[in-house]
């Protein structure tokens, strides 16, 4: 077999695709270490109040019960709240778990059983006794929305609103107007590996922490400061996750619980949540909408006027980028937005797949539709006409933006062109048919990341870098990514994700990892190859042709040989007898990847977003009012696309999950006890395979030099932006009515 390099932009399959499938990848929950307990977390049944006493006699005569750690007995832990902030924590208190008697909201760990057996930690659990003293709570977002307030700090990736003209007057005096009340149920986070994590208790007294997280690195720095540990002392791993979908963005109670119980005890503890646990701690808020839109007879947008409230916790104010997206992606000459959130007393709410984008530009977008109809326009038609060029919030230019080509090539793709405007005018015996389409937006970060680079004696490249391949294909773009820059055949090359001792790259999320590790791993391949030539030429047993190609610039290396690009195509030289002559055992490098890399985005200040359009056909049952999405098609606009396979699949996925949104996905508040009470999935609907129809994704050509070093915008979050959207508009167009909540279900 002859082994050739994979090229950036080439459909490659996931080469960790057979680890996964044969049960050799392994995750959080399966170290199994020699002597490890397991720890159950008991959860608190009230929303507010204090716990009174623990009654744990009987819940500690279970055979094979070890310890019942809670508030009284826990080993000390940091004593300074902010210890216990996290690198993508959100303003205000941090919840620490089992620091004291006080209970802020339902589901909270009251105590951790540490037991020989799983199944003996969750009996005792349930035999544990708890008094509680009640306080009153509210947990009713609608009652919540009287107490919205704009926090004092925001988060740093918050982006606020910016107004510009006299949107109230120019609404005043549109002639043609929409106003509505738009609204997105919470939803919450369901991979399909849940929260867990393993500490191994070293023999050094040192802690290895399998975790399910996006980063690492941000795990071991909130384990160091939370329980006042050195760095040293505490190493995160997660080579593999079961999908992350920003429930792991933050260190999560369960890694701080483990971590703990293996320091009081000094053992190996390992604590998986259960699918119902996962209900209390990770959803995306819920959240209120009132946009009002006017515009002239012939479609011109002349007001823009949002107006947001998502849900956060009584001690943390989790905040989202809900408002901005219509103001930064519509030309309006009259725009303003405002922001707030509402507490109420759950857990924070928290980032979930285009956090603020996924809720802001879905909502967003059905009001565009409804003033598009007022204006008897053409969707498509209605946003060609009021398209901008620039980021018209900021009044900035932007690195690129090929939105138009999305909705012409999607319009194309989907048969738009041939779409009646009046709605209910599409019918196939009982079922009525829509069309519906939307766009989307999404940022396109980078964020400065570390890879090395090492050739090793037998000829392989080993990469490493502290990045997590959520799911994603993280593995194998970056493997791409190497074999390009060094030129070496991918079956050459190891890559090293998801351990904290590994170089520095922030936590995955936010789509910015391709673009970013991408970067760093293409710096220390170049400069490792650089690094390998100066050290040949250096040598002084090499062969005529190569020390002549050497000082010539004509040595290549291509597929893991280097050749004269002049000379005979029989002379070359394999990486190992390269290394070898050159006396070392192995070569390495480490670069760091920088935003305005070679001068560029640093200089320009220009905003940088992905784009996407979606097309969507659905059929409504007339008399039940079910709703089937047929087709769906989405023509994105992400820059360079580095594997369209498994860039295709994560847009796929997220339009699996907008799906949810738009039709399924519901956390039902049972306010009395402050508990989501559909807890699993029986009664917490996720799309099934039935519910989703052939997706067409299609990725349409966008030179961008500027974006981020390899020209590279990420694609992990857009396909969530404008789906649901597109769904929803599709119902409109089918039944001819508005439904201005998600999820639209037969009851709503
Ligand atoms: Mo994503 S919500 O940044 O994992």
């Amino acid at each position: 077999m002859t082994l050739h390099s994979a090229k950036i932009g080439q459909p490659v399959s996931r080469i960790d695709g057979l680890a996964k499938v044969t049960g050799q990848a392994r995750y959080a929950a399966e170290p199994h270490p020699a002597g490890m307990l397991y720890g159950f977390i008991v959860n608190s049944p009230i929303a507010r109040g204090r716990i009174e006493t623990i009654r744990d006699e009987a819940a500690r005569a279970v055979p094979g019960v070890v310890e019942i750690m809670t508030h009284l007995n826990r080993p000390h832990s940091a004593l300074f709240e902010k210890s216990y902030m996290d690198g993508l924590g959100v303003p205000g208190s941090p919840y620490r778990p089992l620091h004291d008697a006080e209970i802020s909201f339902n589901g909270q760990p009251v105590a951790v059983v540490l037991a020989e057996t799983f199944e003996a930690a969750r009996e005792a659990a349930m035999l544990l006794e708890v008094d509680y003293e009640r306080w009153p709570h509210n947990a009713d977002f609608e009652a919540s929305l009287h107490q919205k307030y704009m926090p004092s700090k925001t988060r740093s990736n918050y982006v606020p609103p910016k107004s510009r003209g006299n949107a109230a007057e120019a609404y005043a005096l549109s002639p043609i107007k929409i106003e509505g009340r738009y609204h997105l149920a919470p939803e919450h986070h369901n991979p399909m590996e849940m929260h867990a994590t393993t500490v191994i208790a070293e023999d050094d007294g040192t802690f290895t922490v399998w975790d399910k997280t996006q980063g690492p690195q941000a795990v071991q720095a909130y384990l160091t400061s939370a329980l006042s540990l050195s760095k040293d002392q505490v190493r995160v791993r997660n080579p593999y996750v079961g999908g992350a979908f920003g429930s792991g963005l933050r260190a999560q109670h369960n890694v701080f619980l483990a971590a703990l119980g293996a320091k009081m005890l000094k053992r190996s503890v390992r604590i998986t949540l259960t699918r119902q646990q996962m209900f209390t701690h990770v959803f995306r808020p819920e959240a209120v909408m009132n946009i009002a839109l006017g515009a002239q007879p012939d479609g011109t947008l002349q007001s823009m006027i949002v107006d947001g409230v998502t849900d956060t916790s009584r001690f943390e104010h989790n905040m989202e980028n809900l408002v901005i997206w219509g103001l930064i992606n519509y030309k309006c000459p009259n725009a303003t937005a405002d922001y707030k959130v509402a507490p109420r007393d759950t857990y924070t709410s928290s980032d979930m797949r285009a956090p603020g984008a996924a809720t802001g530009v879905n909502l967003f977008e059905m009001a565009v539709d409804e003033m598009a109809y007022a204006c008897n326009m053409d969707p498509l038609a209605f946003r060609l006409h009021n398209y901008s060029d620039i980021d018209a919030m900021h009044d900035m230019p932007l690195t690129s933006k090929a939105l138009k080509e999305a909705m012409h090539e999607g319009a194309e793709r989907f048969g738009w062109y041939n779409r009646p405007i009046a709605p209910k005018s599409m019918r196939d015996g009982k079922e009525l048919i829509g069309w519906g389409m939307a766009t989307g937006i999404w940022d396109a970060m980078f964020s400065p990341t570390s890879a090395r680079a090492t050739l090793i004696a037998d000829g392989r490249l080993h990469i490493a870098t502290a990045a997590s391949d959520i799911g994603t294909g993280t593995y194998t773009i970056l493997a791409q990514t190497a074999s390009e820059a060094f030129g070496i055949p991918i079956e050459m090359i190891d890559i090293e994700l998801g351990d904290s001792t590994l170089p520095e790259c922030p936590t995955e999320g936010g789509s910015w990892t391709a673009a970013s590790a991408g970067a760093a791993v293409w710096l220390a391949c170049q400069s490792l190859r650089e690094k390998l030539f100066k050290t040949l030429g250096k040598s002084g047993n090499i062969s005529a042709w190569l020390t002549a190609g050497l000082s010539n610039n004509t040595t290549v290396l291509q597929d893991g040989f280097l050749q004269d690009k002049d000379a005979d195509e029989n002379l070359r030289l394999s990486l190992s007898e390269a290394l070898s002559l050159t006396g070392q055992d192995r070569l390495e490098v480490e670069e760091t990847a920088k935003p305005g890399l070679r001068g560029t985005i640093s200089q320009m200040r220009k905003a940088r977003f992905t784009h996407s359009a979606v097309f969507c056909e659905v059929r409504v049952d007339e008399e039940l009012g079910i709703v089937r999405v047929t087709r769906l098609v989405n023509a994105v606009a992400a820059g360079r696309i580095m594997n369209p396979k498994t860039a295709a699949s994560q847009v796929r996925g997220a339009m699996v999950m907008a799906t949810g949104m738009a039709l399924h996905e519901e956390s039902l508040m049972d306010e009395r006890v402050g508990r989501f009470m559909n807890h699993n999935f029986a009664e917490y609907h996720i799309p099934a395979h039935a519910d989703i129809p052939d997706m067409d994704v299609l990725f349409v050509e966008e030179k961008d030099r500027e974006v981020s070093p390899l020209g590279v915008k990420g694609v992990g979050e857009i396909g969530m932006c404008g789906t649901a959207a597109a769904i929803a508009n599709a119902i409109f167009h089918a039944t001819g009515q508005r439904h201005r909540s998600l999820p639209i279900t037969p009851g709503n």
